[in-house]
């Protein structure tokens, strides 16, 4: 386990309560064992929004809405909602006009990798939270649509479908890492290659905070 439990229930006792929608949101996610990004994520992203006085927020996965709703949170004016299960987003559209906040949601049907392309930012927050393999596609999709000062947080850095331990190898140059995350999963794979992506990019800076399954920040400088 990344976190040790005393530490992810001091985050949570520590953190902002849900709202009575977003309690129903997590029950639903329990109820269908849907991987949610969590509240202590939630937190950090409602922190996001706030530090980011985000206008638009893009999401690539947004499920039925619970990270939206963090971000709506934050004081985003707009949050651009992806998703590829119709069901999934029909569910978000109404749990977000249960809690009001549905004038403040784009609700995108279909891939996010072709969504993105149909907008020209600038974005104020990206969360990158779809398919592990293709986090990086995503990144090079908004790079350039990030406004300054802007960020792009990644979702499922140090936990979810991956293998922790190669990606530690691999970050901290262990030679035989090559040959852990060749044998890695593709998720894994795509956690690793993402965050060589960023770290390396001249234009962001990054930091992963090891909070709810692990997000990598990274803001871009003006
Ligand atoms: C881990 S869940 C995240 C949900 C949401 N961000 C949250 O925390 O509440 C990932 C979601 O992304 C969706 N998804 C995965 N790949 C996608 C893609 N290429 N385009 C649109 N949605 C995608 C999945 O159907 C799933 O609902």
């Amino acid at each position: 386990m990344v976190l040790t439990e005393a530490v992810s229930r001091f985050l949570r006792a520590t953190g902002p309560e849900h709202t009575d929608v977003q309690a129903e949101m997590a029950a639903f996610a329990d109820e269908h064992d849907f991987p949610n990004i969590g509240p202590e994520s939630g937190a950090v992203l409602r922190l996001l929004a706030r530090l980011a006085d985000a206008d638009t927020v893009f999401e690539f996965g947004s499920g039925f809405g619970y990270s939206a709703s963090w971000f709506l949170r934050g004081g985003a004016e707009r949050v651009i909602l992806t998703e590829f299960d119709a069901e999934e987003l029909d569910q978000g559209r109404e749990f977000m006009c249960e809690a009001g906040l549905a004038n403040r949601c784009v609700f995108e049907e279909g891939d996010a990798m072709d969504t993105v392309g149909r907008y020209d930012g600038p974005f104020d927050v990206v969360l990158v939270d779809h398919q592990k393999e293709r986090y990086t596609d995503a990144f090079d999709a908004v790079r350039e649509k990030v406004a300054p000062g802007g960020v792009v947080a990644a979702d499922n850095v140090m936990r979810g479908p991956i293998d922790f331990d190669a990606l530690l190898a691999h970050a901290e140059g262990d030679e035989d890492s090559g040959g852990a995350l060749a044998s890695a999963n593709d998720q894994t794979r795509g956690i690793a290659d993402y965050l060589d992506a960023v770290r390396d990019d001249p234009d962001f800076e990054t930091a992963v905070l090891p909070v709810g399954s692990g997000l990598a920040v990274s803001t871009k400088a003006d």
